[in-house]
């Protein structure tokens, strides 16, 4: 079953979806929503745990073999299968948290070094971006085709900033400093992958992040999607396949090497 790729990115939408209306019924329930700390500034809510387990349920009674891991829940070990399902049931906790109207589910799935596909669901808006690798990066049924570049002072790029207790505040600023007078303007958002999945969709036309040492869920169903796109994706050192991210730029193949060369300079 899970040999056919299209069929497992539409359970993949599917599972966003589930995962989607959980957190538009958080969203929109009366009062503050309540929350545990696993961490500095890591927290979660009621919410992020169903919708992660929304996510597994319906890829699991359609897909029973593949292995997940998932923010929440950790590693659950494949069967027959060598497929691999990365979850972020909410990314930007904090901004659902405050009612933030800038929050995203994101499912990649991957084979061991090599991404597949990935979704990235903003229920709110009810988009859903989608890529499959080799077969092009969608947002519904429309594809994505990255549109030309903008010179470098008129581009709008967005990052991720550290948090209370996580990241490199000095690198940060020190990065921000150094674009800041290139660019026409800097976002930070909070939800890393839909800022990497907007550079797809040419809302910002570029993103970069390395003080605020994001997570593997909270990027690889982005990453798919942004190089399905056409976008040259790559850690700050240009490589594009690393063992492991730790750091990130995504840009237009034209506007990629100024900015690298800008932020790491
Ligand atoms: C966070 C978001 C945020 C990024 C943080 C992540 P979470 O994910 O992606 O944009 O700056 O580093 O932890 O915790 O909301 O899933
Ligand atoms: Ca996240
Ligand atoms: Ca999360």
């Amino acid at each position: 079953m899970t040999d056919n790729l299209e069929a497992l990115s539409d359970t993949l939408q599917r599972a966003a979806r589930a995962a989607g209306d959980i957190l538009r019924e958080g969203y929109h329930a009366a009062g503050t929503i309540e929350f545990d700390s696993k961490g500095a500034s890591d927290f979660v809510s009621h919410y992020d745990r169903a919708a992660e387990q929304a996510i597994i349920d319906t890829i699991r009674l359609i897909h029973p073999e593949v292995g997940f891991l998932g923010e929440e829940s950790g590693i659950t070990a494949a069967g027959d299968s060598d497929l691999r399902v990365v979850i972020d049931p909410l990314d930007g906790t904090n901004n659902f948290l405050h009612k933030v109207p800038h929050f995203s589910v994101s499912i990649a799935v991957e084979r061991g070094a090599e991404l597949l596909m990935g979704v990235v669901y903003q229920p709110l808006l009810d988009e859903m971006l989608w890529a499959v690798h080799g077969r092009g990066a969608f947002l519904g049924d429309q594809r994505l085709r990255l549109p030309p570049a903008r010179p470098l002072n008129e581009m709008l790029v967005g990052t991720c900033l550290p948090y209370h207790g996580k990241g490199d505040c000095q690198l940060s600023c020190r990065q921000l400093a150094q674009l800041m007078p290139q660019v026409s303007g800097i976002r930070s958002p909070g939800s890393a992958a839909l800022e990497v999945a907007y550079v797809a969709l040419g809302r910002f036309d570029a993103f970069w992040s390395q003080g605020a040492e994001l997570e593997w869920w909270d990027i690889a169903a982005g990453i798919v999607i942004a190089r399905e796109a056409g976008c040259k994706v790559t850690d700050l050192s240009g490589n594009s396949a690393p063992r492991e991210w730790h750091s990130l730029l995504v840009a237009h193949p034209d506007r990629h090497g100024p900015l690298a060369e800008c932020l790491t300079s």
